[in-house]
């Protein structure tokens, strides 16, 4: 019987142990560039199977939120050194989200000269935190010409390699909760009429074309991408399509060959389930690493690979206050709540203050 506490070969890894640690942004990169607080954040959670940074942009203009790094000019690829040598130092593994925040985001957030982009000019719904001004309604985005989306995917690449030599272990393409690849992909959000919108194609169009081209860059065991067919968040609503799209991207992502695929499920958090047809056809269509995540407990995470629905199963907000989860969930200890009133803020206070038992 697989177990979360078996082993697993992960492309160029092996994984001590099935259990993954979620994407979470936790905004404590002052002035977008990753530090020695992220570096011990980490570390201290480095006996998870594999650790999944914080969404990190690969563009200037993907820095839609307050204090979430990037990962593209030679200072910040300094700091992710700090992290991936600290993980490593720890022992653990570390691939970097890359996450592009496309239409949500605020130019009080954005660097001089970025601009929020998107597939068209809809601005999303509902309001962007602002160190400076407090939230602040999501202004319309520029929607991207081809050769604005030609300058996105060297984006992406030149982000895929920094990773790489900032010592990282790999990246994984922001691909769900209403982020630029996601905006692809989403009817609600792509009005687009020409190659990169339109039809199952051409809204999957952008999302293979960066998989494609970071595979090749980096090595497809070296890339992942988390997906969120069905997500309500950011304005992404489903519609008649979205089986088969889903289904299409992952046969054509499993053609590429990347190393997983990770299915995002936040009904735990109040989002609508998402069907467990829809999980099985894309299991059946990617033949790589599947990742399980949302809502996770021990119970339920033992019983899903038993039942083979995954291979990898991801914990967020269960790391955030219990860096030791490995061993707690091996000896049944209880686990401690974290406070959602710290997720975002500044400092170490609630990041890196929690006992490490
Ligand atoms: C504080 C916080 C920040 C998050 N940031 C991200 C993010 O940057 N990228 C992402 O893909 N998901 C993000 N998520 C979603 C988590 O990765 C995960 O899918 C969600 O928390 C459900 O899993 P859980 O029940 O194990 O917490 C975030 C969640 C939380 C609580």
């Amino acid at each position: 019987m697989t177990s979360l506490f078996s082993p697993y070969s992960l492309g160029r890894l092996q994984l001590p142990n099935r259990i993954v640690m979620s994407p979470m942004t936790r905004s404590r990169a002052i002035g977008n560039v990753p530090n020695a607080l992220m570096a011990t954040y980490y570390a201290q959670r480095a006996a998870a199977g594999l650790l999944i940074t914080e969404g990190t942009s690969p563009s200037p203009d993907g820095l839609g939120y307050a204090r979430i790094p990037g990962l593209y000019s030679p200072e910040q690829i300094a700091g992710w050194r700090l992290v991936s040598d600290a993980v490593h130092a720890a022992g653990g593994r570390i691939f970097v989200q890359l996450m592009h925040t496309g239409r949500v985001g605020h130019p009080h957030n954005l660097p001089a000269g970025a601009r929020l982009v998107a597939p068209s000019a809809l601005a999303a719904p509902g309001t962007m935190y602002t160190d400076a001004a407090g939230p602040q309604p999501h202004p319309a985005p520029v929607a991207m010409t081809e050769n604005d989306i030609r300058t996105a995917l060297g984006e992406f690449v030149h982000s895929a390699r920094s990773a790489i030599a900032a010592g990282l272990d790999g990246i994984e393409l922001h691909g769900a909760n209403g982020y630029l690849l996601d905006q692809f992909l989403n009817a609600a959000i792509n009005q687009r009429s020409d190659g990169y919108g339109a039809t199952i194609a051409g809204r999957s169009r952008f999302v293979l074309e960066v998989a494609k081209a970071v595979a090749d860059a980096i090595g497809a065991d070296r890339v992942g991408i988390r997906i969120s067919p069905y997500g309500v968040f950011n304005g992404t609503a489903a519609d008649a399509d979205t089986d088969a799209l889903y289904t299409h991207l992952a046969a054509e992502l499993s053609k590429i060959g990347i190393a997983y695929l990770h299915v995002v499920d936040h009904s735990s958090m109040g989002a609508p389930p998402v069907s467990a047809e829809i999980k099985a056809a894309l299991r059946a269509s990617f033949r790589g690493t599947y990742v399980l995540s949302g809502g996770y407990d021990l119970p339920r995470a033992e019983a899903d690979l038993a039942a083979g629905k995954g291979d990898l199963v991801a914990f967020g907000r269960p790391f955030i206050a219990n860096p030791g989860l490995v061993d707690k969930l091996r000896n049944g200890r209880e686990l401690r709540a974290p406070d959602p009133a710290l997720f975002y803020t500044p400092g170490e206070q609630g990041y890196t203050t929690w006992e490490l038992d």
